[in-house]
């Protein structure tokens, strides 16, 4: 599975049981099998009050401390009953389930002093919004495994709109704080749970493996500056599944590191599936890659996807300096609904983290493949930018039809340059780069991939 020619002879096989009416599955594929933890606790237990008014800070942290002794007993269950329950940022800790009740609402504390400082990540180098620290997380995880956060539609509310303010008005001192962040954690699972209003990533997972999230809704307001949902980050075996996201940035974001502290960190995010889920973006992408990726993102699987109400559908971002790439990504059954830009690769987005990235660490940007798709009411159906001195390879549209808003009839709907590849099926007509089998891409990198087509010669 590590390997993209076992990746391509998997999916090469699972195209073919789609045929005959099967679906496809990839990191969503496994059971999860979750066992009651043979030990719970309440948060009551620890003296905690869901007033929304008292701060429930050490009664969290003490509650994981004495959960921290069921580690080699099975584990353990941290139970949070209907209520408000104010709190500052807390740790986590191994073979640990958090189980919101219906009605449980965790409340992130809106004084900045109880949010701890720490240092940037690794791959980051920096804060991501200013230079220096940044905020710890309201939940977060270091180097833990088993952990479960999980509920009857219980709710994290970051109340980030004094974080939004903030961040609107330059005062911030750190770069903001996330809802959910776990740091070079495994079998991790997070699921049946709404998450509103974060400061600004609602769960990030980062040097992270094995990574399940489902059944989530994540809401912020539309105009909220740079909220994203879910941030598959320097992480693999990540499955995202039946989750409804509404953000004011991107929906899901996958990335891997920032320029120079990226490359040198060198993890990679591999082996992500993608599937069933709702999003929308208002002034970001539904689904978004990098711009962050110089860690490299491959083999990334997304089916059975609702766009809708999203400035871009699906966007490659990067630039020269961050080094990477993007290959191996197959989007396929995709619904996209009142998008401006369906589709974007951009060559030249993203800004560095200092003066000191290396302006040849060119990203590698080849076989995108792009399938099954029907659009309404879209403006542009899609834009691809790549660089002069590195193109985009292998870009392969198969069976595409998308709608164009009259409004929008004076405006090319194809935009490319410094980009090759292939298409099948695709109205309306893309630009020459992507048309042609005369184009430059070898054949071969999309065949495997379109298939299902019964496409033998043609390309
Ligand atoms: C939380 O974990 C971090 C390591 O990630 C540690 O530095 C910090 O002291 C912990 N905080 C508490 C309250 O345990
Ligand atoms: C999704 O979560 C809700 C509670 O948030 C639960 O009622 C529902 O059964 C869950 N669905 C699945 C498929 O797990
Ligand atoms: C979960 O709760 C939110 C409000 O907190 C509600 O909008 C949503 O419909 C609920 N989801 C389920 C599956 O009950
Ligand atoms: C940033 O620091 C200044 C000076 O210490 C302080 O007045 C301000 O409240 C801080 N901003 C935030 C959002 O904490
Ligand atoms: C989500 O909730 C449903 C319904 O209660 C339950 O069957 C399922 O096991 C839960 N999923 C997880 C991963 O906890
Ligand atoms: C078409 O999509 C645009 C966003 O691109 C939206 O503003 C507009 O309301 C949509 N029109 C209809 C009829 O839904
Ligand atoms: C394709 O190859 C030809 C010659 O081999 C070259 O002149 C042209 O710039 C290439 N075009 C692209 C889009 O790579």
């Amino acid at each position: 599975m590590k390997m993209p020619v076992a990746f391509l002879l998997l999916l090469a096989l699972l195209n073919a049981m789609e045929v005959h009416g099967e679906a496809s599955e990839g990191q969503c594929d496994y059971k999860l099998a979750l066992d009651p933890r043979p030990h719970s606790v309440s948060i009551l237990e620890f003296g905690a009050v869901g007033d929304g008014k008292t701060l429930n800070t050490i009664a969290f942290q003490n509650a994981i401390f004495y959960l921290k002794s069921f580690a080699d007993k099975g584990g353990a269950q941290l139970y949070v009953p209907p209520g408000k329950w104010l709190t500052g940022s807390f740790n986590l800790t191994s073979h640990l389930t958090l189980f919101l009740e219906k009605g449980a609402v965790i409340l992130g504390s809106q004084n900045p002093s109880h949010w701890d400082i720490v240092d940037p990540l690794p791959s980051y180098g920096r804060g991501i919004e200013l230079p220096g620290r940044r905020y710890r997380s309201l939940i977060n995880g270091y180097m833990l495994q088993d952990v479960v956060i999980t509920g009857d539609n219980g709710t994290i509310d970051g109340q980030g709109s004094v974080w939004w303010d903030w961040f609107n008005s330059k005062s911030l001192n750190y770069s903001r704080p996330h809802l959910v962040e776990l740091v070079s954690s495994e079998h991790i699972v997070v699921s049946n749970l709404t998450f509103l209003n974060s400061p600004a990533y609602n769960i990030h997972p980062v040097y992270c493996s094995n990574v399940h999230i489902q059944n989530l809704s994540l809401y912020v307001p539309p105009n909220s500056p740079y909220t994203v949902g879910i941030v598959p980050d320097s992480s693999d075996n990540v499955c995202i599944e039946d989750c409804s996201i509404a953000m004011g940035h991107d929906a899901i974001a996958i990335k891997s590191g920032w320029d120079e502290y990226g490359i040198a960190y060198g993890r990679q995010t591999t082996d992500v599936h993608i599937r069933r889920v709702h999003l929308q973006s208002s002034s970001g992408s539904s689904i978004a890659f990098g711009s962050e990726m110089s860690g490299g993102i491959s083999n990334v699987q997304v089916d059975k996807v609702h766009l809708y109400n999203s400035l871009v559908g699906i966007e490659f971002r990067t630039t020269k300096g961050r080094g990477g790439y993007f290959k191996d990504i197959i989007i396929s059954d995709v619904e996209l609904d009142n998008i401006v830009t369906a589709f974007v690769a951009c060559g030249d987005c993203g800004s560095h983290p200092d003066e000191d990235f290396d302006p040849n660490a060119l990203p590698v940007v080849d076989q995108i493949t792009l399938k099954n798709v029907i659009g309404t009411n879209i403006s542009i159906a899609g834009n691809f930018r790549g660089i002069q001195e590195s193109h985009f390879t292998n870009i392969c549209l198969s069976h595409i039809t998308l709608a164009i808003n009259p409004a929008s009839s004076s405006t090319p709907s194809w935009v490319c340059s410094y980009v090759s590849g292939f298409s099948d099926s695709v109205s309306p007509e893309p630009c020459p780069d992507l048309e042609s089998s005369y184009s430059n891409s070898s054949s071969s990198a999309c065949f495997s991939l379109l298939k299902p087509y019964g496409r033998t010669a043609a390309f």
